[in-house]
């Protein structure tokens, strides 16, 4: 193991910690409710969101603890939304994170509730952080834009609006992009820069930016060449739904080339903070060259 991917491990089973507090905790009837949205949340993924958050944090000193409750909110709205990603009337994938989707198991409708469940509670989540203090109130609602009509929800909708356009526009995809995917990882960034004051807070914004679009694109890039053992979902959807990929608009080596250029711009953007980047610098090493 190295010493990112040990690290990367540390940070995941901290959180692992803060799910299985949280699992611990929850009253929910009826069964279908709580088994629904535990099933999604407890298939695991990445937690690269929640990594993140927590390595921003060590990099800026922020204990842990002050960003568990954020770092939770942030993969219950990231959970969320690939479940309502997944419904027959979004994307209609049938498998997510190895296993059947939420509603090829629940049906889309406990689906839908599930992910309105899991918004609904990081919200809560979200106000229980605000009594600490105007940083956290400052986090909370930042996590929530990010998530909101201007944020993630804005990006799926355009996804949608464009899905069979003939022609790729670079500003719609940046737009996409941006929307969609960035703005979740800008949350995770920029949660802990808001906890101390705004703390490298243009740097970080644009490191997550870039790492934003990094993800989206290798994610494009895997639905070409990725395998479904994997990825855990399926692959070739991005073609058979029409959907306006970097991979459309650049080819398959042109964004292979730009996945280089967003890397680059990340590694020069982290030069900016004192301090030791380098799990950084490798988690933009991995997202550029995940195979998952
Ligand atoms: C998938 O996100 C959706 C995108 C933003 C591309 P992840 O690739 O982080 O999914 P998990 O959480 O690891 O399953
Ligand atoms: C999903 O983008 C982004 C969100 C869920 C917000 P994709 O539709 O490309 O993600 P996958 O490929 O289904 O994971
Ligand atoms: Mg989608
Ligand atoms: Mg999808
Ligand atoms: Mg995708």
């Amino acid at each position: 193991m190295t010493d990112f991917t040990a690290k990367y491990k540390r940070y995941q089973d901290a959180f692992e910690d803060v799910l299985n507090r949280f699992y611990d905790k929850l009253n929910v009837t009826p069964e279908i409710l709580a088994e629904s949205l535990k099933y999604s949340l407890k298939l695991g993924g990445k937690r690269i969101r929640p990594v993140l958050m927590y390595a921003v944090g060590d990099l800026l000193g922020i204990e842990s603890d002050k960003l568990d409750n954020f770092a939770l909110a942030l993969e219950l709205i990231h959970t969320y939304s690939l479940i309502h990603d997944d419904l027959p009337d979004m994307d209609n994938d049938d498998f997510r994170r190895g296993k059947p989707s939420n509603h090829k198991v629940f049906g889309a409708d406990n689906a839908i509730l599930a992910g309105d469940g899991l918004l609904n509670t990081a919200y809560s989540v979200l106000f229980g952080e605000c009594f600490k203090g105007d940083g956290y109130i400052s986090a909370a609602k930042y996590i929530c834009d990010c998530a909101g009509i201007e944020g993630m929800i804005a990006g799926q909708s355009a996804d949608l609006l464009h899905e069979n356009d003939r022609t790729v526009d670079k500003d719609v995809l940046d737009f996409i992009y941006e929307h969609k995917t960035a703005k979740l990882i800008m949350a995770a960034v920029m949660t802990p820069s808001i906890l101390c004051g705004g703390k490298y807070y243009s740097e970080l914004k644009a490191f997550a930016l870039n790492l934003g679009f990094l993800f989206q694109l290798t994610d494009d890039i895997l639905d070409v060449e990725g395998s479904f053992e994997n990825l855990g979902k399926s692959i070739g959807k991005d073609s058979a739904e029409g959907k306006y990929t970097g991979v459309r608009l650049y080819g398959l080596s042109g964004s292979k080339v730009k996945a280089d250029l967003l890397a680059e711009n990340c590694f020069k953007l982290l030069e900016a903070p004192d301090g030791d980047t380098a799990f950084l610098r490798d988690t933009v090493n991995f997202v550029r060259q995940r195979i998952n």
